[in-house]
């Protein structure tokens, strides 16, 4: 569908405001063009010319003259001017109002186009296949859902809105003009193609010098928040001398493009400025020497000093309609990149046919391949195994070898290439994500922690939690001792600007999180991170309450974990190489007697050092 088509219905909802900003334009350009041919009786008035009211010598002049006669039939001349004066105060007044009007209207309805869009775009990110984040840069995410968005607006406010206001304003301001005299106008309109080139030249440079000003503003806003992430990764390699020379280039950079870009944007004031001064001479020239462009007598000073007014009105919308076409062009650019993102296939659509996940027997996997490019390069490769209903089951296997990515089917974040993982007989691929995931509870590698507090943080994804259940779940996941000396204990604020925790007690909080929702099957995937004895005692005891009475896979790096398993699988590169209970797969001297060895040693020497 065309982007004009598809942004069309977007602003379908607000027609409504759309339609008063466009009568409340209109008005007020019918309003301003009322307070000029009012100011010709009010300035004869004024200049003592009112005797000569009958011989109005425009066309403009009879036209005013009956239309404000009624109201000032029998009054003496100061009378009349006062009254004027009324009127045009009025006028004014409504015109104002009226634009007024227009300006807040159009604000509603462009800034309720913008929070459509960032909420169906922020929505529908959610959805979206794990791939998209990794081919996408955060960066570039937020710039769309920030600035192409608010840029998206513009087609409102250029289009709609303002074109409309230009055109009606011209064209009152030329009916004005033309009924004052006809000649005159032509002539000055003759000049009018000479001061849109000219903006139209500006207007192109200055579109592209901003456009490489906004480049400029993102990489130094990028600049910031990626060297403050890695402020410790710069302090410990002593590179801040090196990162402020960095910042300091690009910061001149931006000043260098915020200097070209207000040259151009300086010069579109003085060369329509200059223009207007050439008019005002050449109106004032001609409508003084009739015979220039032959006027049959001379026009009225008052008639003139109306037209300068007019044809003075005359250049701020012609330079707003003549950039029409760039502003749209910038506009829908970014309105054709907002429908990219919203038509990125979303990963998370349920099919018809998929039915709700039951758990009372077992996961099976069936000869699961899987890879996440090309097809040639798996990472898993025709891996079956069974976890029965309240078994745990162990995945040990080197760092690579596709333990996370085995883990991460389960819940459908990926969908195996072939092979299928069935719950009681039914392929995952059948079950609707909503019903399976409601039925894992999944601790991940690495734990991730919300800007929000410790009890925020327990409770996610279990809404209805009271305040003693977290306190349950926190103490069965050993974390309610540190949480309790933690400045506000359970309110105490984590994540990004809150406090920061250690490596194990992030992992209590993370198995706390998953005790709460209790769910019947657990996926647990052990932190590789060497945690101190003390830490490593706490996680071992969390662990074995959470895998009490459950049915349970667990990638294991402990010992401990691996030695109460019902069955251990044994992954490298990607192949079920051995399973069998630690007893048997020790005596077996494969993979797992050296993983065993390697880790044992490096346990021994670990409590030889403590010693
Ligand atoms: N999102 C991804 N895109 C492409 N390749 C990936 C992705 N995630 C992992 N891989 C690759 O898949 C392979 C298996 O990774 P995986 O994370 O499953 O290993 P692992 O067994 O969990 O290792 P570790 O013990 O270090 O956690 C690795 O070679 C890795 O480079
Ligand atoms: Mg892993």
């Amino acid at each position: 569908m065309r982007t004009e088509l598809r942004l069309l219905r977007l602003v379908a909802p607000y027609r409504g405001l759309l339609a008063i900003g466009l009568i409340t334009t209109f008005l007020a350009s019918i309003f301003d063009g009322f307070t000029l041919v009012i100011l010709i009786p009010l300035l004869k008035h004024l200049f003592g010319t009112a005797g000569e009211l009958r011989t109005g010598s425009t066309r403009l002049e009879g036209f005013v003259d009956r239309l404000i006669e009624p109201f000032i039939a029998g009054l003496t001349p100061n009378e009349v001017a006062g009254r004027l004066v009324v009127v045009l105060a009025v006028s004014l007044l409504l015109k104002n109002l009226m634009s007024y009007t227009s300006t807040q209207v159009s604000v509603r309805a462009q800034e309720g186009l913008v929070r459509d869009l960032r909420t169906r775009i922020f929505a529908h990110l959610l959805t979206l296949d794990f791939g998209y984040f990794q081919r996408t840069r955060a960066g570039q995410l937020l710039s769309g859902i920030i600035t192409e968005v608010d840029q998206t607006k513009t087609v409102i406010t250029a289009s709609l809105l303002s074109l409309f206001r230009n055109v009606v304003a011209v064209a009152v301001t030329l009916v004005v003009l033309s009924q004052i005299s006809i000649r005159l106008t032509l002539l000055m309109l003759a000049f009018v193609p000479l001061l849109l080139v000219l903006l139209q030249a500006l207007l192109g440079r200055l579109r592209r010098h901003s456009r490489m000003r906004t480049h400029e503003r993102g990489e130094v806003t990028a600049l910031v928040s990626e060297r403050i992430g890695a402020i410790r990764l710069i302090r410990s390699y002593g590179e801040e001398p090196r990162e402020a020379a960095r910042f300091a280039q690009q910061a001149d950079r931006y000043r260098k493009q915020i200097i070209r870009t207000q040259r151009f944007s300086s010069l579109t004031s003085p060369v329509s400025e200059v223009f207007s001064g050439f008019l005002v001479i050449l109106i004032i020239g001609a409508g003084t020497r009739p015979g220039l462009i032959g006027l049959s007598a001379p026009l009225a000073p008052e008639v003139i000093i109306v037209f300068l007014m007019a044809a003075l009105k005359l250049t701020s919308p012609l330079k707003t309609i003549s950039s029409f076409p760039a502003v749209m062009a910038v506009a829908l650019a970014s309105a054709e990149r907002v429908f990219e993102m919203l038509d990125e296939r979303s990963a998370e659509v349920d099919r018809p046919g998929e039915v709700e996940a039951r758990f009372e027997r077992d996961v099976v996997f069936e000869e699961v391949s899987f890879s996440y490019g090309a097809a040639d390069d798996p990472v898993l490769s025709e891996v079956s195994f069974v976890v029965p209903k309240g078994r745990v089951v162990a995945l040990v296997g080197p760092s690579g070898a596709g333990k996370t990515t085995l883990a991460d089917l389960v819940p459908r974040f990926h969908d195996p290439t072939s092979g299928r993982i069935l719950m009681d007989g039914v392929p995952l691929t059948r079950l609707t994500r909503r019903s399976l995931r409601s039925l894992l509870g999944v601790v991940s590698q690495d734990t991730v922690l919300l800007n929000d507090t410790v009890l925020a943080n327990i409770a996610y994804g279990s809404p209805g939690a009271t305040r003693e259940q977290v306190a349950g779940a926190a103490q069965a996941a050993n974390a309610d001792g540190f949480i309790s000396r933690l400045p506000e204990g359970y309110d105490t604020m984590l994540g990004e600007r809150g406090t920061r925790l250690s490596g194990g007690q992030r992992q209590r909080i993370a198995i706390a999180r998953a005790l709460l929702r209790d769910p019947p099957i657990l996926i647990l995937d052990e932190a590789t991170s060497a945690l101190d004895t003390e830490s490593e005692r706490l996680v071992q005891q969390a662990m074995d309450r959470l895998v009490q009475e459950r049915t349970v896979l667990v990638i294991a790096h402990r010992l401990a974990t691996v030695r109460d398993a019902d069955e251990i699988v044994v992954l490298d590169a990607g192949r079920v190489v051995q399973r069998g209970t630690h007893e048997e797969l020790f005596r077996a001297c494969g993979l797992y007697r050296r993983l065993y060895d390697m880790q044992f040693r490096d346990e021994e020497t670990v409590v030889a050092a403590e010693l």
